[in-house]
């Protein structure tokens, strides 16, 4: 198994309520706790509605929590507000599910990658075409899709530019939530070798909400599971789960590969 670093991110304590009107209330983060080492990739699974995207959506401030806290190497980005949220959102970002709506399709593809940079002040115009042939060059794929318009590319491949997006800003932690799940299980093994080889290279952290067990099993380092707003277990294989609700997600799982090597077999991708 690889190593990974220091912990960079602690989400102390997050409860979230949504008011859903008449007086109900739904929990979708109960008191929650999850650390993130360097370089580490941490499995967030669970049953739809669990609270996996919501997690995501309070570390990267969309929604605001009740209470809790979010350190980043020990300091609270939750209070942040205006520049300094701006600043500590750069170190965090996110590749979403559907790659054909993520993007504008007015824009070209160099446009996309470096728009982050742009946003935050980090590049000049005339040097957009060379950084976004880099970006592409990191993500396999041809240097010549940076003047093109993402509509007429395949799924896996705009998922590689969004993939390239949320490195252009050199964070140390992408969310991807459920970054793999609408495409084609061919496709989706290119990308997870994707984002394990440039985890090793620029050890960056991958927070990954998957509701593919038997991937996010193979995939992460360790796996948060999570039942109706709550943390039932932090494993680090679903076959160490003494939960009774994370044995019931490992007996729904048909087959599950031998090791945790990062050599993803075919048969998963069958
Ligand atoms: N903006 C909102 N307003 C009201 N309820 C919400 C809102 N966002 C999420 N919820 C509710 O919070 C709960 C958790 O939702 P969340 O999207 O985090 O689940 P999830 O684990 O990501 O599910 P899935 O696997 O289907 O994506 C669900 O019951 C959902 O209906
Ligand atoms: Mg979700």
């Amino acid at each position: 198994m690889k190593g990974y670093g220091e912990e960079i991110l602690r989400m102390e304590d997050i409860v979230k309520t949504f008011d859903l009107g008449e007086g109900k209330k739904l929990v979708a983060s109960d008191h929650v706790n999850i650390s993130l080492h360097k370089g580490e990739t941490l499995g967030i699974v669970g049953e739809s509605g669990s609270g996996k995207s919501t997690l995501a959506k309070i570390l990267t401030r969309l929604y605001p929590m009740d209470s809790g806290r979010i350190l980043i190497h020990g300091k609270d980005i939750a209070p942040l507000k205006g520049e300094e949220l701006r600043q500590a959102r750069r170190n965090i970002q996110m590749v979403f599910q559907d790659p054909s709506t993520a993007f504008n399709p007015k824009q070209r593809v160099k446009e996309i990658i470096c728009e982050p940079l742009q946003n935050y002040g980090l590049i000049r115009k005339g040097e957009v075409e060379e950084k976004a042939k880099e970006m592409l060059r990191l993500v396999d794929l041809p240097e010549d899709f940076a003047n093109r318009y993402p509509n007429n590319m395949s799924g896996g491949q705009r998922q590689r530019i969004a993939i390239a997006r949320a490195l252009v800003l050199k964070p140390e932690i992408i969310i991807c939530d459920e970054a793999t799940s609408a495409l084609d299980v061919s496709v989706q093994k290119t990308i997870i070798e994707l984002l394990d080889r440039l985890q090793r290279e620029t050890h960056v952290a991958y927070f990954f909400i998957c509701h593919d067990l038997a991937l996010a099993n193979m995939f992460c380092d360790n796996m948060i599971i999570m039942q109706k707003g709550k943390v039932v277990e932090r494993i680090h294989d679903l076959r160490e789960a003494k939960d009774p609700y994370s044995k019931k997600l490992l007996a729904s799982i048909f087959t599950i590969e031998e090791g945790k090597n990062k050599v993803l077999p075919d048969e998963l991708f069958q």
